[in-house]
């Protein structure tokens, strides 16, 4: 799989690029500040609907705007797929496939796979445990992209959850339901799936961290659930 072209309007410091690809490597020079990983952001935003550097769309957009607009050309066994999304921070984002608009920008996921080094990753053994559950949840997506509308009625769940938490602090916390009667199965979803990635995920970290650290610091990696603590599942 590669990607034939990325082309931008209105993202970050770009109004306007568009940039041709080969397969292969392709190295972007230029002075500090000048865009190169704005437009790495870029491909990484049609890969994962997501910035490895911040966590709302608004920065995305370039200043003065209200939209940007990323697209770009996966060719993956002969075919071509011509991937577009407009982000409209505030307001709902639209994806097209081949032109045609889909009812759901997350349609457009696990078309383009991309993986993407940069300082920020320090974050997923520096930062707080939510930055290496993001690692997670947009490596799980990436293998099976159904599940990203899984994760956002999850989230849905999860606040509508914490509003009535917080409003009914004096009931018993394990009176408060999830939420309606969807919420158990989709935690169980989530959690069936992401389990099974940690025998992915943990050997290839624990053969790649001495490639990358003069120290062999040993890596520890631990998975902790509390999802069954109030009521354990048979
Ligand atoms: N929303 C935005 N609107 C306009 N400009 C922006 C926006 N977000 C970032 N920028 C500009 O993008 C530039 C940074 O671009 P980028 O990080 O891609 O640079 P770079 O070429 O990767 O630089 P370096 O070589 O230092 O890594 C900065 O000048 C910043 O002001
Ligand atoms: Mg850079």
């Amino acid at each position: 799989m590669y990607l034939r072209f990325i082309a931008v309007r209105d993202f970050r410091s770009w109004a306007s690029i568009d940039l041709p690809l080969d397969p292969g490597a392709t190295v972007l020079v230029g002075r500090n500040g000048i865009g190169k990983t704005n437009l790495m952001e870029a491909a990484g935003y049609l890969a994962t609907q997501s910035s490895h550097r911040v966590a709302g769309d608004q920065p995305l957009v370039r200043r003065g705007v209200q939209q940007a607009v990323v697209r770009g050309a996966v060719v993956h066994q002969g075919r071509e797929l011509l991937l577009e999304i407009e982000i409209n921070p505030g307001r709902a984002n639209r994806a097209r496939l081949n032109r045609s608009p889909l009812t759901r920008p997350r349609d457009l996921l696990g078309i383009l796979r991309t993986v993407l080094f940069a300082p920020e990753d320090l974050a997923i053994v520096r930062g707080d445990p939510g930055e290496r559950r993001q690692f997670l949840d947009q490596l799980l997506i990436m293998r099976a992209p159904r599940l990203a509308g899984v994760k956002a009625d999850y989230e849905r769940a999860l606040k509508q959850r914490n509003s009535l938490l917080k409003t009914a602090a004096d009931k018993p916390r394990e009176n408060i339901p999830l939420t309606g009667k969807l919420a158990p199965e989709l935690v169980i979803v989530l959690f069936e799936k992401v389990f099974p990635m940690l025998p992915v995920v943990v050997p290839v970290s624990m053969k790649m961290v001495p490639r990358v650290t003069a120290e062999l610091a040993p890596l520890i990696v631990q998975f902790v659930t509390r999802l069954f603590e109030a009521s354990p599942i048979r």
